[in-house]
């Protein structure tokens, strides 16, 4: 099962082409909260916000840690800043750190995917704060479009052969 957060779609999009990929339901944390079935893996994913994965993950993880803690689970955060910097402990790297160090236990796949921010669509507490952001940095506050859709198939085909390696792992080498 897909859990994922979305506050202005680009989230929900990612989560229900992998769903597609993968033949499994994509539901939003606020819904899934109080959920009871026994799914056999979990995947995780939510947008960035202010170096956050948003409130409705966050409280979803929370409340449903010791199953989460007894499944498979891969995660992906969507965000506007993907470069790969685990050096630097910046970028993409950073962000997914946002969303793993809140998990029981360690992802057996996860990806970065670019998002999308458009200024007419930023509510009242959004739409102030990224034009602040951008006054800031001296930029025009323009958004932007990173979706990236076309990355869902390979990140589909991690999770797939992950999940393969956990139910068949590799047997010991003979002597
Ligand atoms: C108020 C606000 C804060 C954001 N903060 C970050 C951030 O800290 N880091 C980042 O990489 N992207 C940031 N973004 C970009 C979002 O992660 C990106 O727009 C994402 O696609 C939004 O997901 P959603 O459409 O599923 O809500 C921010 C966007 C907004 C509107």
């Amino acid at each position: 099962m897909i859990v994922y957060a979305t506050k202005y779609g680009s989230t929900s999009e990612y989560a229900e082409a992998l769903a597609r990929h993968l033949g499994v339901a994509a539901i939003r944390a606020d819904e899934a909260v109080g959920l009871t079935g026994e799914e056999p893996y979990y995947v995780l994913g939510s947008p960035i916000y202010a170096f956050s994965v948003l409130p409705a993950m966050e409280r979803f993880i929370e409340e449903q840690k010791q199953r989460l803690a007894s499944r498979p689970l891969a995660a992906f955060v969507v965000c506007g800043d993907t470069l790969w910097n685990p050096r630097k402990g910046e970028g993409g790297w950073k962000n997914l750190r946002k969303l793993t160090r809140l998990l029981p236990r360690e992802p057996f796949a996860s990806a970065v995917f670019g998002g999308r921010m458009r200024m007419e669509e930023l509510d009242a507490v959004d739409a102030p704060r990224i034009r602040a952001f951008y006054r800031q940095i001296g930029r025009e506050p323009t958004g932007f479009d990173r979706m990236e859709l076309g990355r869902v198939a390979e990140f589909s085909e991690d999770i797939r052969r992950e999940l393969e390696k956990l139910r068949h792992p590799p047997r010991e080498a003979a002597p």
